[in-house]
């Protein structure tokens, strides 16, 4: 499979190329970005990196790289609910709309596309371009907004995909003009058969299969996630047994008789079954949920623990909240490793509070996440966080609040452990690049989905 990647960014879609399974050749990833390039040369040496505007691609250079497939999250900012929305005005759509005049002109056109992009996209005219397009070169496509908390994954990226095959391929779902909100499933005995894509296997790296997915098991030899259970800056023991507690009471989830199995020595900020109570205990982090937020709460997701880190406390340092970060304790997001969903990270994480990303917490102390809830109740009633004391911040240092790292975004990109960054980049480069990115496991699935082919039935 000759695959073109355009908008390459940090190599996302490369990762979810080479997770799917299939036998695959990047033969160009493209992209202005000097920071995103860097990451990515680092990644993929061996890649034919082209740092260059896409505007710029004609006709016949795409008919002479002989492309299967074109992989693409063009910019976002045209379409994003809290943007302007300009859409095809925008200057940042334009290398879009000049690929999707190419399309209908080319010898060589590629049998697959893939495009991602945020909610939003699917009501926007560039959208409506883009189907117009892909119907004029014989092509059948299918729509999707979907979130990684679906697939599994703590974290929430609701994202608009859709995927296309060129006649006379057909995909091996009934596809429909409507937009999926989850995948089809296919069959086990369709998936050994015949497909247009060599050997699509489970992907070898896997960490969440969809097993663990339903039972909360810990993936124990993944090597995906590189970061591992529990977080070394907490008392170390107390953090081992627990990770046996969730386990099991993670399992007797999917037997609906979970709720009255806790164990009386679990603290209850650190029990999964008791979530409800957990929040309850650290009022702070009861946020008013926006539309579609309650809906994403009922996926039963891995734990917020098996995405982090396995560092020394030292490790961590650069990462905690500073006093003027802890000012915009009122519009965070905080999670625990016990819990099962994060807010989707954003490129301004780490320089902006509201709406960038979850922030995690390192202590379990059910005294101290009171005293920041009575703290923000009082703040609440007083509408000025400018009267804090000193001892308030005191109460808020208390909670060891910190920063995800760009590995454990990563992880919950659900990059793989062999991908890393450059040394000399800045954690601000690297969120806001992470930020950029897309979640590995979700575009995987859609790939495998694109690639395998309808079969035929035989009548016996
Ligand atoms: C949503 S990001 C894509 C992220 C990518 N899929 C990843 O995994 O990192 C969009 C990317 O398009 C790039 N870009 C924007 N306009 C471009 C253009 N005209 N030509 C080439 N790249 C462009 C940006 O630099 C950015 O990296």
């Amino acid at each position: 499979m000759r695959v073109l990647e355009l908008y390459s960014g940090i190599g996302g879609m490369h990762c979810a190329v080479k997770e799917c399974g299939i036998s695959y050749e990047i033969i160009a990833a493209i992209d202005v970005n000097t920071t995103a390039n860097k990451i990515y040369k680092h990644n993929f040496p061996e890649s034919n990196l082209m740092d260059c505007g896409i505007e710029s691609l004609s006709a016949t250079q795409l008919d002479e790289m002989k492309i299967d497939m074109i992989v693409m999250s063009p910019p976002c900012q045209p379409f994003t609910r809290v943007g302007k929305k300009l859409d095809a005005e925008d200057i940042r759509t334009k290398s879009f709309l000049h690929l999707l005049s190419l399309l209908p002109r080319l010898n060589n056109c590629p049998k697959y596309i893939l495009v991602e992009n945020v909610k939003g996209f699917e009501d926007s005219e560039t959208c409506l371009k883009l189907r117009e397009t892909l119907m004029k070169c014989n092509f059948t496509y299918q729509e999707f907004l979907l979130t990684p908390l679906q697939f599994g994954i703590p974290n929430s990226r609701l994202r608009y995909y859709l995927i296309a095959k060129r006649s006379p391929l057909k995909f091996s779902f009934a596809n429909t003009t409507e937009i999926m909100t989850s995948l089809p499933s296919i069959n086990s005995e369709e998936n050994s058969s015949s497909t247009n894509a060599t050997n699509i296997s489970q992907p070898s790296t896997a960490c969440i299969s969809d097993e663990s997915t339903r039972t909360n098991d810990h993936c124990k030899n993944s090597s995906h996630i590189s970061s591992s259970h529990h977080m070394q800056s907490s008392p170390a023991k107390p953090a081992k047994k627990k990770e046996t507690q969730h386990g099991m009471l993670g399992k007797s989830i999917n037997n609906s008789d979970a709720t009255d199995k806790k164990s009386p020595d679990i603290p209850a900020a650190t029990c999964p079954i008791c979530r409800e109570s957990c929040l309850q205990s650290a009022g702070y982090n009861m946020r008013q949920l926006s539309e579609g937020e309650e809906e994403e709460d009922k996926y039963l997701c891995r734990l917020v623990q098996d995405f982090l880190e396995d560092q020394p406390p030292e490790y961590f340092q650069p990462f905690m909240l500073t006093r003027k970060d802890l000012k915009r304790f009122i519009v965070m997001d905080i999670v625990f490793p016990c819990l099962q969903k994060t807010t989707c990270f954003t490129k301004r994480y780490g320089h902006f509070m509201e709406g960038a990303g979850s922030i995690f917490q390192m202590s379990h102390s059910i005294s101290e996440m009171t005293a920041a809830s009575e703290l923000k109740d009082r703040t609440l009633e007083l509408k000025n966080r400018d009267q804090w004391s000193d001892e308030d911040y005191q109460v808020l240092s208390r909670l060891r609040l910190r920063y995800f790292t760009p590995r454990e975004i990563a992880n919950f990109l659900c990059f793989p452990a062999t991908y890393n960054f450059p040394q000399d980049l800045s954690k601000i480069q690297l969120y806001r690049t992470l930020g950029n990115s897309l979640n590995v496991r979700v575009v995987s699935k859609l790939i495998q989905l694109m690639v395998k082919e309808q079969t035929s039935h035989v009548q016996v």
